[in-house]
């Protein structure tokens, strides 16, 4: 398992929402202070208009000024809820009627337009609006001011209620911006998923780069992963040059050796030195037969890694074999025959891995024989499968079985003086394995051993 670095996704969806509850709450303040604002803003109005029309209703009349107090003005601005009203008029800067300690704004009003303060008062805050005319009096132009203050207690309530109805607004925006944050980050990360997806899907054989349309950030780790395939490609193609010319140059000088220890032994006369040609060709027959196991293992490996698969015809292979052990069976006075070779056998796999797997059925079928045995390669279909079974006459297996005999390097009690190296039958396991076959190995009631390599028809 991979140590992770913590989760992309939850560092997405956490961010989104942190986003969210920010938006949340400025969504929070930016209602209340414009329904604050919208809601002074329409009482000012009411206010000021008010004011302007008490200022406007005052007469001058013979000895002073005449007030009219319109109960439509007051019900107007009693329409706005249960407020408490104060009115202060000044003639000539003397309240006349009115609260006289009522406060003054900061600037006088000059005109009709009123001029609006907050200020507190009598233990309340006012909404104080405030006009300004003159009258004349006699002959006199005075000043008169007029002012209205308004408690507001109903603003601040329904400013409360808005508030709360924002609060709840904001609320509902974060709990909806959690699973909308959870959905958006499954999807930025749908593309990562398709991309890991194709990759896994990939055939063993299948080294080609990745050519996957990916969005424009991921295109980094595209291109890293290509470059590791290319390397990855460039050292497999080593490894196969390798094994081919490993197994050319230890092959050819030891058959030379083989072959001038063989001319030597027949031009000696001297038997110590006969005795000792024999021993040399017989180490280096088993050095050659080591080294090309040993390369045999290595492709064997190589290639069930990177499979191809195609149309292989079985009784084309074993004819090949048998005619290629024909010398060495014949040495023995072995009868080599192939049955049920008539028509082509198809199997699904990889010619090399199957030949070199069939060379060491016949190998070892033709060296645990006694001299004049025959050996037979036989060839049948059933249920999807191709079988071909060496059976032989020879000394059978001594009740070994093949999970153990098909260890690397491991070789039977029975091999007296046979040489071998243990490899024969690993091979042939693997490439079963790596070809999706079976492999069987028995010991018949007639003697002998019976060795049968199922694969897949094709
Ligand atoms: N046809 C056979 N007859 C008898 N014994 C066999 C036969 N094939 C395999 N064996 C036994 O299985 C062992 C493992 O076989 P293999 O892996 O080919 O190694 P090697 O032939 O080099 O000894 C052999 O050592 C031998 O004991
Ligand atoms: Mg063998």
């Amino acid at each position: 398992m991979n140590r992770t670095g913590g989760s992309l996704r939850a560092r997405l969806v956490l961010q989104l929402v942190a986003v969210a509850a920010v938006l949340a709450v400025m969504l929070y303040f930016t209602v209340r202070s414009t329904a604050d604002r919208a809601a002074e803003a329409t009482q000012d109005a009411i206010l000021g208009a008010a004011t302007t029309s008490i200022a406007e209703q005052l007469r001058a009349g013979e000895v002073g000024v005449e007030v009219d107090l319109a109960y439509a003005t007051f019900s107007m601005l009693g329409a706005m809820g249960q407020e408490s009203l104060f009115y202060r008029i000044d003639i000539a800067g003397k309240t006349v009627t009115g609260y006289d300690d009522m406060p003054l704004p900061a600037t006088v009003p000059i005109s009709l337009a009123p001029v609006f303060f907050t200020s507190a008062y009598l233990g309340s805050e006012l909404r104080i609006a405030a006009v300004a005319r003159s009258i004349v009096i006699g002959k006199t132009l005075v000043p008169v001011l007029v002012m209205v203050g308004q408690t507001r207690q109903g603003q601040a309530a329904i400013a409360d209620r808005l508030a709360n109805r924002a609060a709840l607004l904001g609320l509902g925006f974060f709990v909806l911006a959690v699973p909308l944050s959870l959905l958006s980050a499954g999807s930025v990360f749908n593309p990562i998923n398709r991309l890991a997806e194709a990759v896994r899907r990939r055939g063993p054989r299948d080294l080609r780069p990745v050519r996957d349309p990916t969005p424009r950030e991921l295109a980094p780790l595209v291109a890293a992963l290509n470059g590791f395939v290319a390397r990855l490609r460039g050292a497999l193609s080593q490894t196969e040059t390798f094994i081919a010319e490993a197994a050319h140059h230890i092959r050819t000088p030891l058959s030379t050796v083989r072959t001038q220890g063989e001319i030597a032994l027949r031009q000696s006369t001297d038997e110590a030195t006969r005795t000792r040609l024999r021993a040399m060709i017989r180490g280096v027959e088993e050095s050659a037969r080591s080294a090309s196991q040993l390369l045999d293992h290595a492709m064997v490996l190589y290639r069930s890694d990177q499979l191809e698969r195609e149309a292989v015809d079985l009784s084309q292979i074993a004819r090949n074999v048998a005619r290629a052990f024909a010398p060495t069976a014949e040495l023995k006075e072995v009868v080599l025959v192939v049955k049920g070779d008539e028509g082509p056998m198809l199997v699904q796999g990889d010619p090399l891995l199957i030949e070199s797997a069939l060379r060491n059925l016949v190998d070892n079928a033709i060296k645990y024989s006694a001299e004049e045995t025959a050996v037979a390669l036989t060839l049948s279909q059933a249920e999807g499968m191709v079988t071909l079974t060496v059976q032989d006459q020879g000394r059978g297996l001594s009740g070994a079985g093949l999970a153990e005999l098909s260890r690397r390097f491991t070789r039977g009690g029975n091999v007296a003086d046979v040489v071998g190296s243990g490899l024969g039958l690993t091979i042939v396991t693997e490439v079963a394995a790596a070809l999706g076959g079976r492999f069987v190995l028995t010991e018949p009631e007639q003697g002998g051993t019976c060795a049968s390599l199922s694969l897949p028809q094709a």
